[in-house]
């Protein structure tokens, strides 16, 4: 049996949709296991593109069950609004879904409070979030008492507190200042219609994935866990408080998704040969500069989420490095190597210059991980189109050298390079992660 996770390096938009789309056929199972409809993931097949925020990558591929698990925070309409989209693309969506009944449901009032504290400020600047209720849902998870879990839509019980929770949040939003159109929006008639939406279009995919996935792992099936957002935004471990309010690091796979770390056998640290930031918060090598809105331009580097333009930059492998070892990253992938083919000059940061101190290490603070200046080490760029390189072999000299540069910086193997969206523009080094080969025709 095969426990595979993928997991962002960076600050998310690391292209992990490809990856967990392009290695689906291989397993039985794809979970995903933290964040929300903040997360925005695109598969490329030909010329068909697909926008992802809350179903798993593998949701494409027949004979893969696609599981949604207890960590994950649902907000049912759009999760429907992608059902039905797939849908009429010919794409079985139910038939390979399942919910997990403990997972929990961002509700409308968890938007409007994201909207309403998302212009709040720490040490000077927004966290910037999606505004998709992220927070506002994970902090009443965490609260318990107003919390709303997929379970309550199967149970009259449950229902029923949902119009208790729905009193309680009209009156705090009121207070916080929400609009009357707002607050028409969160009226019990406008959630008995949604409830009941939910419940005709969901109850029948709800139920205990746990027990699923445990059975699973029992009867030797291969499992793809699919991360989302990445390392340094997770809620402990990154760079807090400009982070989203969930474990995206690879210390979050068993707590989201209810299986223990002893079948999981190969992490996939996932990172752009380059780096980018949506939101506030540091960034030790963004690029201000128009070498920063080139990378913009040809990465198309706009948020499948929010369309926000993404801060750019150079790798920063001490950032990766950390992330790489929180994670447990057995394989690197090493995305979008294709947009640096047009630079004279790359840099790598090894090092920060914190008030005149050369460290390795990642500050914990906010505070000082923006006082840090990169010290960069330079390589000449390879200048050579690599979009149909599908050969380790075949890349340009240099461009080899910038990845052996970043596999001994981050101190885990590059297995994966990718040179463009598409499946097929993939190149498998001699490091490659080993995939399952014996798969079972049915789960
Ligand atoms: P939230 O997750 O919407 O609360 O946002 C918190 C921070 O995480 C903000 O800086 C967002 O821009 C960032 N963020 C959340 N999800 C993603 C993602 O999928 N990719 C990149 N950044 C994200």
């Amino acid at each position: 049996m095969t426990g595979c996770c993928v997991i962002g390096l960076q600050w998310g938009d690391e292209a992990k949709g490809k990856l967990v789309d392009l290695l689906s056929p291989y397993y039985d199972v794809v979970v995903r296991f933290q964040g929300g409809a903040n997360a925005g993931h695109t598969v490329v097949d030909g010329n068909q593109v697909y926008k992802l925020h809350l179903l798993p990558s593998g949701i494409l591929h027949e004979n893969v069950v696609n599981v949604i698990a207890p960590g994950v925070v649902i907000n049912p309409a759009t999760l429907i609004g992608e059902i039905n989209s797939l849908k009429d693309r010919g794409v079985p969506v139910l038939k390979r879904l399942r919910i997990s009944e403990r997972s929990h449901l961002v509700m409308p009032w968890h938007i409007i409070e994201d909207r309403i504290t998302n212009s709040k400020s720490v040490n000077g600047e927004s966290i910037g979030t999606t505004n998709r209720g992220i927070g506002p849902c994970y902090r009443d998870k965490v609260g318990r008492v107003n919390a709303v879990r997929a379970s309550d839509l199967l149970v009259l019980e449950g229902q029923d507190r949902v119009y208790e929770v729905a009193h309680e949040k009209r009156q705090f939003l009121s207070l916080i200042g929400a609009t009357q159109s707002e607050l028409l929006s969160v009226s019990d008639s406008s959630i008995a219609s949604l409830l009941e939406s939910w419940r005709n279009q969901l109850s029948s995919v709800i139920g205990d994935t746990t027990e699923f996935l445990l059975d699973s792992c029992e009867r030797n099936l291969n499992l793809l866990f699919e991360g989302a957002q990445g390392a340094l935004l997770d809620i402990d471990h990154g760079t807090f408080p400009f982070v989203t309010s969930s474990n995206s690091s690879g210390v979050g796979v068993s707590s989201g998704s209810g299986v223990p770390g002893r079948w999981i056998n190969q992490i996939i640290g996932v990172c752009k040969a380059y780096s980018t930031r949506v939101g506030g918060g540091p960034f030790p090598t963004e690029l201000t500069c128009d070498t920063g809105s080139r990378i913009r331009e040809i990465g198309k580097e706009f948020g499948t989420t929010t369309g926000r333009p993404r801060r750019c930059g150079w790798f920063d492998a001490v950032a990766a490095r950390y992330s790489a070892r929180i994670s447990g990253a057995t394989h690197l992938s090493l995305m979008m190597m294709d947009v640096l083919s047009y630079f004279d000059e790359l840099k790598i940061c090894v090092a920060y210059d914190l008030d005149g101190k050369i460290v390795k290490q990642m500050p914990s603070n906010a505070v000082e991980l923006r006082k840090c200046k990169p010290v960069y080490e330079l390589f000449e760029g390879w200048k050579e189109n690599v979009e149909n390189t599908r050969r380790e072999c075949d890349l340009p000299r240099r461009a080899k050298e910038y990845i052996g540069r970043i596999e001994e910086l981050v101190g885990v193997p590059v297995g994966i390079v990718s040179v463009g969206p598409d499946r097929r523009q993939t190149i498998f080094t001699s490091n490659s992660p080993s995939l399952p080969k014996n798969k079972p025709t049915s789960v």
